[in-house]
């Protein structure tokens, strides 16, 4: 089966059991600004999902289009891609888990209606339980119910049970992560099983353990996961239930047609085919040559992210959606530079999208977006090509390689730091990574746009405790400003994984009792857990309402606003495109460990968390 057969035998499927089709969204998100990308199918959804009535009913199937820039170190390997196709079903408000997973399992083994798959095959898993939210004991009985219909031997041992981190949705994931108003659930996942032993289960962090479901190892690969929305989170922090109960189910098309296949390699299926091919001509390398395969398959991948987001409007640039498209180009120009052994002719990738338009076109595109998605990355590519040259060179004339080198790379030919490294290791060289991390860390500072603050899905990376530094940011600011006075503003902040540091106004030193104070205000706040929420609005209108802006920095007309504690007794309210926790019980408590002065009226506080 085809991938454009398996699309359409599911939305067909879908059609017969009263679900109205509706088209994909943009992969650029109208109207939601927390997100640089559509990356899962319920995003253009969530006004639905939240109650508003949708107009084709409350039953609903689609194949959306998705891009997960987090994904793109995973890529390479037999499954991960950037840009895939999410099958969809939605009962918004209508049926629930029963007739979800009933659907789902009879289009996963029914050989006419559905897929065919061999039951045995298929291991699914459910929510275990938490402190709030009980063990999905529902969705147990019902795969055992199914499963045991289906004549399958040993039923217990294809159900398995996982907490949070594994079997909860939302699309700031766990519970506590999400923000007051996020909607979110258990949900129930679907495996297939392509067979015992699998060779990379030796580099897995179970290596020691038995092979399951959510091991990694390439053994099982998640084909479906249906969604049982029906929580909302709670400014105190709490869950309580949404008032109409949603199914939110997503399904990797190109995973599915690779347990068609019986094959675990998505890039063997029917859309990447003809691009694997192409790839092959201009190389003239194999695909089934091993050490090809992760250049193949990440050339293969961006290129078509590059297609569609270029089709939705995107073009190379070095801000938000641009910046990601330029390097994803970038990238696979640099695989292809070196599959092809360093010869030139890098920009013939820009040919390769007339494969993808062609593959994708009876759904996506139209004949005539092949001309100006080439023009577009071809540009782009000539552009690179000739820095790409000269940046090698650069690079293979040096010993060791520091991190303000690979910054002046990036500065005068565009060479984003991880397309550094990649070349790097590519002809063998070392660098200096401590350097490097500093350099990157100022980069990451420069490049920050939109997409701070975004869920999955944005172009920031920002770890747990660097986000949990920026909510303390906030705190410390206020906190200086009731302890010292209303005349210390910010002048600037710089945050590692380690600590944060903190630039400000204030003539005077600060005694040792004044220290103590802030920290114990802050502390003081941490431990009463307030609600962090953000809210949009004109820039005047957050001015008047006392939000604090950071003196000579420019801001858009509607800016973002940051408020810790409930209003109207907020402990501070600040401008800022986060991201932030959603509540400071996801702080440590803190602790000032160092003040200096930086000339006469700037002091310079370091804090960490304890
Ligand atoms: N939202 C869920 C996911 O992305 C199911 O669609 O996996």
């Amino acid at each position: 089966m085809t991938i454009n057969e398996i699309r359409q035998k599911y939305l067909d499927f879908m059609q017969r059991r009263g679900h109205a089709l509706t088209p994909s969204a943009s992969l650029v998100p109208e109207g939601d600004a927390t997100t640089l990308f559509t990356s899962a199918g319920m995003q253009p959804m969530m006004p639905y999902l939240l109650g508003e009535k949708h107009p084709l009913g409350p039953r609903l199937v689609d194949s959306q289009k998705c891009f997960r820039s987090q994904d793109i170190e995973s890529v390479g390997d037999n499954r991960h891609s950037t840009f895939f196709e999410m099958l969809g079903n939605w009962s918004l408000g209508d049926y629930f888990k029963k007739e979800q997973l009933k659907y789902f399992f009879e289009f996963l083994t029914d050989p006419n209606k559905g897929l065919g798959l061999d039951p045995s095959r298929l291991f699914v898993t459910a929510f275990e339980g938490d402190g709030q939210i009980k063990k999905d004991t529902e969705t147990i009985e019902i795969w055992r119910d199914l499963f045991i219909r289906a004549n399958l031997k040993n039923v217990d041992e294809h159900i398995f049970t996982y907490p949070a981190s594994k079997n909860w949705w939302s699309r700031a994931s766990v519970p506590e992560k999400m923000p007051v108003g996020e909607p979110g659930g258990p949900d129930s996942e679907v495996f297939y099983d392509f067979g015992v032993n699998h060779r990379f289960h030796e580099s897995s962090a179970y290596k020691n353990g038995e092979c399951h479901p959510n091991c990694d190892c390439g053994r099982f690969l998640e084909i479906g996961n249906s969604v049982f929305m029906q929580y909302q989170k709670n400014s105190d922090g709490s869950l309580s239930e949404l008032p109409q109960k949603n199914i939110d189910f997503g399904g990797g098309l190109v995973r599915l047609a690779a347990a068609v296949n019986n094959d675990p390699d998505i890039f063997h299926t029917s859309i990447y085919d003809p691009i694997v091919k192409e790839i092959e001509k201009l190389s003239g390398k194999s695909y089934e040559d091993e050490e090809n395969q992760p250049p193949m398959r990440i050339i293969a991948d961006h290129l078509t992210a590059a297609t569609f987001l270029i089709k939705d409007g995107i073009f190379p640039s070095n801000k938000a959606q641009g910046y990601v498209l330029r390097r994803l180009l970038r990238r696979a120009a640099v695989k292809l530079h070196f599959l092809m052994g360093g010869r030139e002719g890098i920009i013939q990738l820009a040919g390769i999208t007339s494969s993808i338009i062609e593959i994708y076109k009876s759904i996506y595109f139209v004949k005539d977006d092949s001309l100006y998605v080439q023009g577009a990355i071809a540009n782009e590519i000539s552009r690179f090509e000739k820095s790409l040259d000269k940046g090698i060179k650069e690079l293979e004339k040096k010993t060791d390689v520091s991190g303000k080198d690979a910054f002046d790379l990036y500065q005068n030919y565009g060479f984003p730091l991880e397309i550094t490294t990649e070349i790097l290791a590519q002809i063998g060289k070392s660098i200096d990574t401590e350097q490097f991390q500093k350099e990157f860390e100022k980069h990451q500072e420069l490049s920050r746009t939109a997409s701070m603050g975004m869920f999955k899905g944005g172009l920031s990376d920002h770890s747990a405790i660097v986000t949990a530094y920026h909510t303390a940011t906030h705190l410390l600011h206020s906190a200086l400003r009731i302890i010292l006075g209303t005349h210390v503003s910010q002048k600037g902040s710089n945050i590692t994984a380690e600590r944060l540091r903190f630039d400000f106004f204030q003539p005077e030193k600060i005694s040792d009792d004044q220290i103590k104070s802030i920290e114990d205000l802050i502390n003081q706040k941490i431990s009463e857990k307030l609600p962090v929420t953000r809210a949009e609005m004109p820039k005047e209108k957050a001015i008047a309402e006392g939000a604090m802006a950071f003196f000579g920095q420019k801001y858009p007309d509607i800016v973002s606003v940051f408020t810790i504690g409930e209003e109207p007794n907020h402990f501070s309210k600040e401008l800022c495109g986060g991201p932030h926790v959603a509540s400071l019980a996801e702080l440590a408590k803190i602790k000032v460990v160092k003040q200096e002065s930086l000339g006469a009226d700037t002091r310079r506080l370091y804090l960490q968390f304890v």
